[in-house]
């Protein structure tokens, strides 16, 4: 792909938007400020006519949000029914729409999650991301890339436990949520990948590789990288989540098989030398 000026970001100033709009400058680009994509109207309005490829990095994110009465709302109209109307303009104006979504489609039972796993969401952002990718799969132009725990510019997990250990804080951490971390540098290279070299359209897992583990695990492994001296204890996520109210359930394998992309001839980095290389650029920051 490189004609940039007919790209265009949604949800541009999201972890992954931003990383876009570093991979290609000179896309187009809005977010909920410019152009809320779940107003049908603006939608509809917008000139499309030079568009060739929508990258749509909006979402609404937080997990337990979504389990409140407005969040339920709020999540179903940007996870969904937003994405009903982009569908619609990409048909309408030829255009291939590469969309994001979630391990949290499934309940976790499956290890490692195939690209053609029944859906089986637990919550309610998993339910809305469900909805979004049954409407996005209709169309014959299309990427849905299915990824788990995203790392980019933003709050993330990363940067939450570099922030308790540097506060001398020793967490517990959930030891039996399993999966793998994607850097949006990651995810972004797979998006170009897929763009570049004119995949077949479908449905692709698209995490780091590397050997899955646990949150507990990966919180050892951030320590140890930023040379924190602080101990990470083993909890369970019904432990750690026990007397809170409003958590939404969370699947427990989230594993991403990654057999598809790679047979596409890319191949995923492993997500500790990203996880170094991350830590190295926060500390220099
Ligand atoms: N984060 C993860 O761990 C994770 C895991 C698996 C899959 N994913 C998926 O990966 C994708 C990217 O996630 P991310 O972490 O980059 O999300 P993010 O940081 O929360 O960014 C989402 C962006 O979408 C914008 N947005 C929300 N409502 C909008 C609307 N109505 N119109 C236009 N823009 C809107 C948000 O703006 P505001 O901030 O102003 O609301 C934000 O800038 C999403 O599809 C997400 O479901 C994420």
């Amino acid at each position: 792909m490189t004609d940039n000026s007919s790209v265009f970001i949604v949800g541009a100033n999201g972890q992954l938007g931003l990383a876009l709009q570093a991979q290609y400058p000179g896309a187009k680009s809005a977010d909920i400020d410019t152009l809320d994509i779940t107003d049908r109207a603006s939608v509809e309005a917008f000139d499309w006519s030079s568009i060739k490829t929508i990258l749509n990095a909006a979402a609404f994110t937080n997990v337990d949000g979504a389990e409140t009465d407005e969040g339920r709302v709020a999540a179903w109209k940007v996870n969904a029914m937003a994405v009903s109307n982009l569908v619609r303009m990409a048909l309408k104006h030829d255009i291939t729409l590469v969309h994001i979504s979630t391990d949290y489609v499934f309940d976790g039972s499956q290890d490692p999650h195939t690209e053609d796993e029944p859906l089986s969401p637990l919550s309610v952002y998993g339910q809305s991301k469900a909805a979004g990718d049954i409407l996005v799969s209709l169309l014959p132009k299309h990427y849905l890339l299915r990824t788990s725990w995203v790392i980019g510019e933003g709050k993330n997990f990363v940067r939450t436990m570099l922030g308790l250990g540097q506060k001398g804080i020793s967490p517990a951490v959930v030891a039996d949520q399993v999966g793998r971390l994607t850097f949006t540098s990651e995810l972004v290279r797979a998006i170009d990948h897929l763009l570049t070299h004119s995949c077949p359209f479908g449905t692709y897992n698209v995490s780091n590789g590397g050997q899955a583990a646990s949150w507990a695990d990966i919180t050892r492994t951030i320590f140890d990288d930023a040379k924190i001296d602080q101990s990470v204890t083993d909890t369970t996520t019904v432990e750690y989540y026990k007397g809170k109210k409003g958590i939404a359930p969370r699947p427990l394998k989230s594993t991403l098989d990654l057999d598809k992309i790679r047979a596409t001839g890319f191949n995923p980095r492993d997500w500790r030398e990203d996880l170094k290389a991350y830590i190295g650029k926060e500390a220099n920051s």
